[in-house]
């Protein structure tokens, strides 16, 4: 099995088409010095980026930081950490650790000890960037530092700040490190960067973004035709076409489909049990957006049900739940957008609101909410 699996992918033979992204990203690493990697959930960021890295003859670093957040925190010490073990690995994989030892003012067998009795870590590390950066100049060699969903790096002390920090010194005077950013909560992550606020360090820096968009329909129909086919199962046209409109283009929902039709051997279910299996998936995510805040739940369900207007979806929150003020009701629409729940789009020049994902559509259909 090569394209239905439910892991991202690592290897360009698992990974269908995005050659056109593999390309971008081959270029702008080598012209650029930090590429946002942006899409709606389950539409292949990560694995597009393990792919990219995994085919890298530049040392790299991979770093999840959805999985170094708890309680909306990042603890500094856990990701700093992480960190430079990361580059501490990328360069001694790629033969490089001799880079290290030229280091003189970092222990690096001492992380905890450096860390520790440095008041602030975040200078270690770019004192570590800097040297790192020095060291590949003379071998002709970048450094890639690959942050996966990196809105969450708000989250790390002072909003963010001593990161953006780091981040803006690198870009000014590294130029053999690259960072990549992943983003499914895009507008959260411009958010964290302000770029365009001259009062935080990012500001007017240029930024190449790389924004993963869905498959299309024939493409879906190819993805799904090529992975049966290595399965060796013998593709049925009409259940596949009817999946393709269904799940929308979003990959991670076709390698779904794929996976159950593999492993259960039955044509007649397996869209049933896919778009169970989905929706189990987006469940939790729109109980933890709800648990953040109920409106959000109200404004979901609202546009899930066909309000696709500011007004339309006023009135239909409060004829079925209850007052809600104009402000509180644009805070939601927007940040409901930065988060990628919801899309927007101009028609007439009336604002237009839509749902992206039609499991997330179909699932909040069904939210049970209380009134305000
Ligand atoms: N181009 C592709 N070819 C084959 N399978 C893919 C491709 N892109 C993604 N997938 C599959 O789709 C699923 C989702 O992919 P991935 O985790 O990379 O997406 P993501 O955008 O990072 O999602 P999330 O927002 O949840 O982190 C995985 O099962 C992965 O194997
Ligand atoms: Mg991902």
């Amino acid at each position: 099995m090569m394209f239905f699996s439910l892991q991202p992918k690592h290897n360009r033979e698992n990974l269908y088409d995005r050659e056109e992204e593999l390309k971008a990203l081959e270029r702008s690493i080598s012209d650029e010095r930090m590429i946002i990697l942006s899409g709606i959930r389950r539409i292949g960021k990560t694995s597009l980026l393990k792919v990219f890295l995994n085919e890298q003859r530049n040392p790299y670093v991979f770093l999840d930081c959805r999985n170094l957040i708890k309680n909306n925190r990042i603890d500094r010490e856990n990701f700093n950490r992480a960190f430079l073990e990361g580059i501490k690995n990328a360069l001694e994989k790629d033969k490089l650790g001799k880079i290290l030892e030229l280091i003189s003012s970092i222990k690096i067998s001492g992380f905890e000890i450096t860390l520790r009795n440095r008041k602030d870590t975040s200078a270690t590390l770019s004192d570590l960037l800097l040297n790192v950066d020095r060291a590949l100049e003379k071998k002709g060699r970048k450094i890639i530092l690959a942050l996966d969903e990196a809105q969450n790096l708000r989250f790390y002390g002072r909003g963010g700040g001593d990161l953006l920090n780091l981040l803006a010194f690198s870009y000014d005077h590294l130029s053999n490190v690259v960072f990549i950013l992943t983003g499914s909560e895009v507008g959260l992550l411009h958010d964290f960067l302000k770029l365009d606020d001259p009062e935080r360090p990012l500001f007017g820096r240029y930024v190449e973004e790389i924004a993963l968009q869905r498959f299309t329909r024939e493409k879906s129909v190819d993805f799904l035709y090529k992975g049966f086919e290595q399965a060796g199962i013998e593709p049925k046209g009409d259940e596949i076409e009817e999946v393709v409109r269904e799940l929308d283009g979003i990959v991670g929902y076709l390698s779904i489909y794929g996976y159950i039709v593999y492993t259960h051997k039955d044509w007649h279910l397996s869209f049933e049990k896919t778009t169970e299996m989905a929706s189990r998936l987006v469940e939790s995510e729109v109980k933890e957006l709800v648990r953040r805040s109920r409106n959000y739940g109200y404004v979901m369900k609202a546009v899930a049900f066909g309000m696709e207007t500011y007004s339309t979806i006023k009135k239909y929150i409060e004829s079925n739940f209850g007052g809600i003020t104009d402000q509180t009701l644009s805070n939601n629409l927007s940040s409901l957008i930065k988060q990628g729940f919801l899309e927007y789009h101009y028609k007439e020049s009336k604002k237009i609101y839509d749902i992206p994902d039609p499991v997330v559509k179909k699932v909040c259909t069904h939210l049970r909410l209380n009134p305000l």
